[in-house]
């Protein structure tokens, strides 16, 4: 049984053509979704139930740059809120009359679907210089409404760095300001030195900060910044930085300039990362002006100390599985596949579930990492083999996924081409047998998540 997209399933890429995406689940159950559109000249939002949905949703424009004057160029990276009873909704602006003079401009609506009634203008949120600023995010700790903006210091060489200030309203801040990000390791000035599309998560005791470095083409590369979270966030020296990229281009899943992210979870409160990507490398022109960065979406994971582990960005395609047993996640090493109860590089363990080699109705398991190769059996045992085209090969490479033998919510995997022999755990091994005993039913029954 292929999962269909409307499985609920993340069906990547998500929406096309949306850079810089939001997503905000609300109280009411609703996914809000608005993003910068290719055109840059209006703010859209859509909603839905699932995320997966927010593909199908029909966005609805909320507000339209001005003809001229400030607001009436280069509408950019829209994020909604819900602060103290009302919606906000931030976003960056130039004017036609000066396409770079970007500022940080809110809206209002006080109505309880932000699809309807009107929104209202409150105006520039004025920081410490007249400068290039954009991309800003809010947030609220420990009873503090916070904002972090990207920003151009007119003392400072190259374009923005990473600025947060405490709130006196949703849409004024309070002075000083302080710089928490400035492009310093080479990843973050390749082309242009930026750091900007920050999103705040609070997860484990700490504020993690990711934001966005380099030129928005295969250079851009996701940063991390961590604060405890009873440190204080306007001192400078409370935030650490990850010395390299969390989430970069990925040339084996071809998945380029990741970024611009935003933070949600899914409906089993599993935390998703929702970002930016081309599935190409090399662009005709300024990237700014290339449309298909797409909205993507995928699993966050966490390390065992708490600390987030991003992986790599997902092919296209059916988000992958990662398989289980009571003791670990199956992974290849090498031609292996084995047991792991502590999986540091998360793609070894993610699979994605794909129309089976042998038979379209049945599935195979193709590796994210190692794309062509694929989970099959040969002389009892289980391994990851690059395809060689061969009948014999797509005859061991397709499963019948099955409820699981021991647990119905679980799954079983029986090989397409031996009946009645199943994938069963061996020790930190996989191996295929049949079944007789309800200890081989336990052993051939798997978790499977995304
Ligand atoms: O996508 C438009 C702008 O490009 C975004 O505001 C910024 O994050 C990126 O540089």
């Amino acid at each position: 049984q292929m999962p269909s997209s409307n499985d609920g399933q993340i069906v990547n890429p998500l929406i096309e053509q949306r850079a810089d995406p939001w997503v905000y689940l609300h109280t009411d159950g609703y996914y809000y979704f608005t993003a910068s559109v290719p055109e840059y000249d209006r703010i859209e939002i859509r909603r839905a139930m699932t995320i997966q949905e927010l593909a199908a949703a029909v966005p609805v424009v909320v507000w339209e740059k001005h003809p001229e004057g400030i607001m009436s160029k280069h509408i950019w990276a829209p994020e909604i809120h819900h602060i103290d009873g009302k919606w906000y909704i931030y976003f960056a602006a130039g004017r036609e009359d000066e396409a770079f003079a970007i500022r940080i401009y809110v809206l209002e609506n006080e109505a309880e679907n932000p699809l309807e009634q009107s929104w209202v203008e409150k105006g520039e949120v004025k920081t410490r210089w007249d400068s290039f600023a954009l991309d800003a995010t809010s947030f609220e700790h420990q009873g503090v409404r916070y904002l972090v903006w990207a920003q151009h210091d007119p003392d400072i060489l190259g374009n923005t760095n990473l600025y947060i200030a405490a709130m006196s309203d949703p849409w004024t801040i309070i002075q000083p300001q302080v710089m928490i990000s400035t492009p310093e390791f080479e990843w973050e000035r390749r082309r242009f030195l930026v750091n900007e599309g920050a999103a705040v998560l609070k997860r484990n005791g700490r504020i993690y900060i990711t934001y966005s470095a380099s030129a928005t083409n295969h250079y851009y590369a996701m940063g991390l910044l961590t604060a405890a979270d009873d440190s204080n966030l306007l001192d400078p020296a409370s935030w650490s930085k990850s010395p390299d990229p969390v989430f970069a281009t990925n040339e084996t899943t071809g998945q380029y300039g990741p970024g611009h992210n935003s933070f949600t979870v899914s409906p089993d409160g599993d935390d998703i990362l929702i970002y930016h990507a081309r599935n190409y490398r090399d662009i005709a022109g300024d990237p700014l002006y290339d449309p298909n960065r797409h909205t993507r979406a995928q699993r966050l994971y966490w390390n065992p100390d708490g600390t987030p582990n991003f992986g790599i960005p997902v092919p296209d395609g059916v988000h992958p599985v990662r398989i289980s047993t009571e003791t670990g996640f199956i992974r290849h090493d090498g031609d292996s596949i084995v047991i792991d109860a502590n999986v540091s590089d998360i793609a070894d363990s993610q699979f994605q579930i794909v129309p089976g080699l042998a038979d379209s109705d049945a599935i195979s398991l193709e590796s994210i990492n190692r794309p062509g190769s694929f989970l099959r059996h040969r002389d009892g045992g289980i391994w990851l083999d690059e395809n060689d085209g061969s009948d014999e090969f797509a005859n061991e490479a397709t499963w019948i996924e099955h409820p699981g033998l021991a647990d119905s919510t679980a799954v079983s995997f029986e090989a397409y081409s031996l009946a009645d022999q199943y994938i069963k755990q061996h020790g930190n091994l996989l191996i295929l047998e049949s079944i007789s005993t309800n200890a081989d039913r336990a052993n051939a029954t798997f978790g499977e998540e995304f």
